[in-house]
């Protein structure tokens, strides 16, 4: 069924939809697919704490809700998120992937030491049987800390022989499985940045060549993102890598192909968008943000690598950057907050990451004030949900039109889904637009651009129902 309105139109009709992840045996792709398991099934566990049930708390999609308006009374309505159009529901994905590791998902889900033993001895018969495909393996683009688990690759050199590969792998799992779609997302070790060199990514064009020529700057993640262009399959990128070298966003531009990323907002950036948000906008001028962290899982050894720790934190850097911009009565032009960021690798805290945050700031006549933060997280726990959210959002994107007034012809989104923002730490968008990183703000473009596809206008707080004088009503 097609519905049309004035700004937006939406294809109601469900499809078989599917994710594939690359990275699928690292903990977020193990977790995310035993949780999917124990959820379709409705498989409980005992824990010291008594009996637990499946969930999706931490997903925006699934666990969130937003306000419709208000009723005769005056009292808020509130609707789950996924209720506002058709979306996917997890339980209804078909999981596969790759990972350079050969474990099956069951293994996989053991090494990552995230689940509860009683709930992994409850799925694993199931995830046995799923075995991540061969994946792209460039060893000078992880760190080298990563070789031994790199059992499962393809052969050879030849990085189109590569390309040629994954969309082969695409092309076989929607046959196999009858599927209508296909989301790719990279949730893979962290790469080293690519150089960005003219004549090898720059142009849609150079870097097909450089996929023809074997270049060696053209990434495994670059491999991923072109084959599944060239698939007509969205990719999203969950690590801080340059995986969007120019020639990629380009390429994805001439395809009409959703692209989106960087980096998987979970934890610190995500509590810094809020907290930098309120300070300035309260009219209080952060002067430095110190933010130091330490994890023991496979990701931390891998970040503990000097150019895959530089993406990090490159991707963490920019986050508070459109909200001082915003406030020149707090910052004078080109004046920025000292920012830092520390993370270091602690085998022994495992998947449960330590935060600490120090936030110093000017207050009322040359004042200071500071906020410390120390959050404990269970890092694959916090993630997980975020793929789903962007798997489901990028599926319900593709059934989107819009226009921008009565006359124009309805049309896709930009290739450059920044719609994703809240998900992701530096946030991609369409070449010259703003980056946007306050959370709320993030939040806010999702819910109404949704609700313009059902014809409700933007969310306002104004609340003027309940400013009116008694009198007036
Ligand atoms: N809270 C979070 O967990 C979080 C938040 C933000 C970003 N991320 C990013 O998400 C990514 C995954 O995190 P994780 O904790 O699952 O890491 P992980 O190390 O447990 O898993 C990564 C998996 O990728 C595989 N891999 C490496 N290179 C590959 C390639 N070329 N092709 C296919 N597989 C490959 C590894 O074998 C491993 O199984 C990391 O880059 C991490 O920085 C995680």
């Amino acid at each position: 069924m097609l519905t049309s309105y004035t700004l937006a139109h939406v294809i109601f009709y469900k499809t078989i939809h599917s994710l594939m992840m690359v990275g699928w045996g690292g903990n977020n792709g193990s977790t995310l697919t035993a949780s999917i398991i124990a959820n379709r099934n409705k498989i409980t566990w005992n824990t010291k704490e008594g009996v637990q049930e499946p969930n999706y708390f931490g997903s925006v999609v699934q666990a969130s809700t937003l306000k419709l308006g208000v009723d005769a009374k005056g009292n808020d309505v509130y609707i789950p998120f996924s209720d506002i159009l058709p979306m996917v529901h997890p339980n209804d994905l078909v999981l596969g992937g790759w990972d350079i590791s050969s474990l099956n998902i069951a293994d996989a889900m053991t090494r990552a030491k995230v689940l509860d033993y009683d709930l992994q001895r409850q799925v694993r018969s199931e995830l046995e049987g799923l075995q991540p495909l061969p994946s792209v393996y460039y060893p000078d683009f992880i760190a080298a800390n990563q070789s031994d688990r790199a059992d499962n690759v393809i052969p050879g050199n030849d990085k189109s022989v590569h390309v040629e590969q994954i969309r082969k792998d695409i092309r076989n799992f929607k046959v196999n499985n009858h599927l209508d779609k296909v989301i790719v997302i990279w949730t893979a070790n962290t790469e080293r940045f690519a150089s960005l060199i003219d004549g090898v990514n720059d142009t849609a064009d150079n870097l097909l060549k450089a996929v023809k020529d074997s270049h060696e700057e053209v990434s495994p993640s670059t491999v991923f993102a072109i084959a599944s262009i060239l698939e007509n399959t969205p990719f999203i990128n969950g690590s801080p890598q340059n995986t969007f070298v120019p020639g990629c966003v380009e390429l994805a531009e001439r395809h009409s192909v959703y692209i989106g990323g960087d980096d998987f907002k979970s934890g610190q950036t995500k509590v810094k968008s809020v907290v930098v948000d309120f300070l300035v906008n309260a009219g209080i001028k952060p002067l430095s943000i110190t933010s130091y962290n330490h994890l023991g899982n496979n990701d931390g050894k891998n970040l503990s690598a000097p150019q895959q720790f530089r993406s990090k934190e490159i991707s963490k850097s920019n986050v508070v950057d459109d909200m001082v911009a915003a406030n020149q009565i707090l910052y004078k032009e080109d004046e920025h907050p000292d920012h830092v960021v520390v993370i270091k690798y602690v085998p022994a805290v495992g998947d449960s990451k330590r935060a600490l945050d120090e936030y110093v700031s000017e207050i009322f006549m040359g004042g200071r004030n500071t906020i410390s933060m120390y959050n404990t997280c269970e890092d694959s726990l916090l993630a997980s949900p975020l793929i789903l959210d962007l798997v489901i959002l990028t599926e319900l994107m593709t059934r989107i039109e819009f226009r921008t007034d009565e006359k124009a012809e309805f049309a896709p989104f930009n290739a450059v889904l920044s719609i994703l923002s809240y998900m992701l730490k530096a946030p991609l968008v369409p070449h010259g637009t703003q980056v946007i990183n306050a959370l709320s703000k993030q939040r806010t473009a999702m819910e109404n651009i949704f609700r313009a596809c059902v014809g409700l206008p933007p969310q306002n707080d104004m609340l003027l129902e309940a400013k009116v004088q008694a009198n007036r009503q």
